[in-house]
């Protein structure tokens, strides 16, 4: 009986051990965090494709994401991109809440789709105030605000952010010009307020993670911190300073109050944003202002990509013909790197041109001496 008991027990310790993990591997890893992301979608069908890709490509297990996705007031067809990449993706992830409305074009009060009246940010604040109350009640561990015109080129930003351990924390994102998703100062009656810091942290000289009094389009918050549970969009929930009826500054008072500091990271390149559009511009204006930035992204960087599944929704602009019979490129052969970004951009621009490759200098040194003592003939 004795020996049975112990082959027994030989047979079970094997077996456990079959089943534990290895000893590379740590008995007390933890799983990765939850994160629930916020997206909220309105007329932005020409930076979906783009978006959505660079959503799917971050590095971090799908199975331990959220998505919380609402999207309303459509004039384009954001929800027709929205199901396709839904109906595609959806079981990666641990669970999508997506709710839309596609009854009306606008929110009462707004004179065209740039336009910001009260009632429409009354409709934001609403929204983001319900992710982030859903977000607690799901017991996520971050909530990630993030805006679709935002592209994540960095795969490894999510994992970072996190590795930061900062409770409210924004990778820094490049536009085509000066704008960005965060403030270096701030106004006493809380609006915008440019700052030297601004600069030397957008072109990237101070590099780190920065205090800063706001981030926005990208925010990643860290709900197990319990000074979050005072965090809101809400203006009215903040009695004691009379706040702009605006979600984002709302938000960033309401962090200052709860003693958490906003940071924003600038160590590495993550990703772009778009300039958000003036009162005035129609939405053919954002797809020449993407333009714009997808010819700023070939500068440092390969271009941007959208998959398979979306690349039939990249739209267009259009734009006046080029008066001009022919276009010529003059590339030096060593200089391969400058060559592939002119062709990236020609190709973004739509311009065929014809390649000549240019005269070395490095290899002519004899035949231009001359032109050092007399002038050159040629
Ligand atoms: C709140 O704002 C004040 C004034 O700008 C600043 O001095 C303080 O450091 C901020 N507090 C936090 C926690 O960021």
């Amino acid at each position: 009986m004795k020996l049975v008991g112990t082959i027994s027990l030989f047979f079970q310790i094997n077996f456990i051990l079959n089943v534990v993990p290895s000893e590379t591997e740590s008995l007390t890893q933890y799983k990765p965090n939850t994160v629930l992301i916020e997206i909220l979608v309105r007329n932005k069908a020409h930076t979906l494709p783009y978006f959505l890709t660079y959503l799917e490509r971050l590095e971090y297990p799908k199975d331990r994401i959220s998505l919380w996705i609402r999207s309303d007031h459509n004039q384009d067809n954001s929800l027709e991109i929205l199901n396709k990449w839904l109906d595609a993706n959806r079981d990666y992830y641990h669970s999508v809440d997506f709710e839309f409305d596609s009854k009306n074009e606008r929110i009462e009060g707004e004179i065209g789709p740039s336009h910001w009246p009260k009632s429409r940010y009354t409709h934001i604040i609403s929204l983001r105030e319900t992710a982030l109350k859903r977000a607690r009640h799901k017991w996520a561990d971050y909530l990630m605000v993030l805006d679709c015109d935002v592209f994540i080129t960095n795969p490894k930003t999510l994992r970072k952010l996190i590795d930061t351990g900062h409770t409210v924390i924004s990778p820094m994102l490049r536009s085509d010009g000066l704008y960005s998703n965060f403030w270096c100062g701030m106004t006493e009656d809380f609006y915008y307020q440019r700052t030297d810091d601004y600069t030397n942290i957008l072109n990237m000289h101070n590099k780190g993670c920065h205090k800063v009094p706001m981030v926005h389009s990208f925010v990643l918050i860290d709900l197990r911190v319990l000074s979050t549970d005072w965090l809101t969009y809400v203006p009215g929930n903040l009695e004691s300073i009379n706040v702009p009826h605006d979600d984002i500054i709302t938000f960033a008072l309401s962090a200052n109050l709860s003693g958490i500091a906003m940071h924003v990271c600038n160590d590495e390149f993550y990703g772009y944003v778009m300039v958000p559009l003036e009162v005035d511009d129609g939405i053919s204006y954002d797809l020449l202002q993407l333009k714009n930035l997808k010819l700023e992204v070939l500068v440092d960087n390969p271009p941007m990509e959208t998959s398979h599944l979306l690349s039939p929704y990249v739209q267009q602009p259009n734009e006046a013909q080029l008066d001009i019979e022919k276009v010529f490129m003059i590339n030096l052969k060593r200089r391969p790197d400058r060559r592939e970004r002119m062709l990236n951009s020609l190709k973004e621009l739509n311009i065929e041109a014809e390649i000549i490759e240019a005269v070395d200098g490095q290899n002519t040194v004899g035949t231009f001496a001359c032109c050092k003592s007399s002038p050159c003939q040629i």
